[in-house]
């Protein structure tokens, strides 16, 4: 009797998402700080050719995030308001568009929508191609907290750094979203990782793998480090400038912030770049066998339901935690 009233009620939940036209999302109308975002109630959008309809279950926050509320972020205008962010999406596929071949109904992924659809919602429209399947060792929620932090690692190291086996990086914000992938995927390629953290992250950056990790508050790491193949700089500032004498001549400074001068780079017989990290599923398949193979684990630090959305933003730009933010959702 009681399976039969469970299967019933599992049956009328179905048949809610099914029939369910509205969600719930939190957005922006407007730029400023973290009271700016708002529940809204709108239209469930339908999947297009190539796309699929997803129900969020978690969904990671990132700095671009809070520097979008804020107006800071030049690929999010006003014209582009009222806008929902969200750059890290895990869940299940409800609908398939046309011309959708690699993912079915039901299929658990996680993805890196553009920067046009936003995964602080319970539903979003995604592209399959920037999608992979979720890993078999990860629940949902931690698959949240991996996608665009996972990506913006793997391409700086390897698309744009061309890190390899043996090598040296040195990893400033090696405790951060981004920093902390890019500490074990270093070690899984084979490479010697040198990385500055603050002094409480210091056992963190050892415990995923870093050869050296260095407290930058107290210690300066050009007088600990040297001889480098690569900068992957999550900082810039001071400390990009004060990174160049470490590098080999023939080394590279890849930088996700401002552009790197390239006198400085010239002087010291080396690259400097910066890039914007990309969606894309075939990256994220990659990631995703590191995860499942036991290399690479997120550090999820704090949850928070996706209505306290602008508390978690809060958090992970007033607190520098070690790891991520996820919001869940439903
Ligand atoms: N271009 C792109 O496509 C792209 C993509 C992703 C991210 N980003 C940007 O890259 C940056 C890092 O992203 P994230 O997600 O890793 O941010 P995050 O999670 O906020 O981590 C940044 C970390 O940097 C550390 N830090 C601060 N000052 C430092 C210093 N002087 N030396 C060494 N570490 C320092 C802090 O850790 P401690 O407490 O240990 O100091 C902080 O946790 C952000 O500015 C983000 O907007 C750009």
């Amino acid at each position: 009797m009681e399976m039969e009233m469970e299967m019933e009620m599992e049956m009328e939940k179905d048949i809610a998402m099914e029939t369910a036209t509205s969600m719930t999302v939190v957005r922006i109308d407007q730029f400023g700080g973290p009271e700016v975002l708002h529940r809204q109630t709108v239209r469930i959008p339908a999947p297009a050719e190539g796309e699929l309809l997803v129900k969020v279950r978690a969904a990671g926050v990132n700095p671009v995030e809070y520097k979008i509320r804020a107006g800071k972020y030049p690929a999010v205008k006003e014209d582009k308001l009222p806008y929902v962010p969200g750059r890290d999406v895990s869940g299940e596929v409800v609908e398939c568009g046309p011309s959708t071949r690699r993912f079915a109904k039901g299929d658990s992924l996680f993805a890196m929508p553009g920067i046009d659809r936003g995964g602080y919602a319970e539903y979003v429209v995604i592209k399959e191609d920037e999608a992979a399947s979720r890993p078999g060792s990860l629940d949902a929620v931690a698959a949240g907290g991996v996608p665009l932090a996972a990506l913006t690692a793997w391409q700086g190291l390897f698309r744009h750094g061309c890190l390899m086996e043996g090598q040296r990086v040195l990893i400033h914000g090696g405790s951060g979203g981004v920093g902390h992938f890019a500490i074990q995927f270093a070690k899984a390629r084979g490479a010697y990782v040198a990385t500055t953290v603050s002094g409480g992250h210091v056992d963190l950056a050892h415990e995923l793998g870093a050869d050296q990790a260095i407290d930058y508050k107290t210690r300066r790491f050009e007088d600990d480090v040297e001889d480098v193949d690569m900068v992957f700089d999550l900082v810039a500032g001071e400390t990009r400038e004060r990174s160049w004498g470490v590098l080999k001549r023939g080394g590279i400074l890849v930088s996700t912030l401002t552009e790197p001068s390239p006198e400085k780079a010239a002087e010291h017989g080396v690259r400097g770049m910066r890039y914007t990290v990309e969606e894309s599923g075939a990256d994220l398949s990659e990631i995703a066998r590191l995860i499942d193979s036991g290399q690479v684990k997120p550090v999820i630090v704090k949850t928070f339901p996706l209505e306290q959305a602008a508390q978690a933003q809060q958090f992970l730009e007033t607190e520098h935690p070690a790891g991520k933010v996820v919001l869940t959702i439903g």
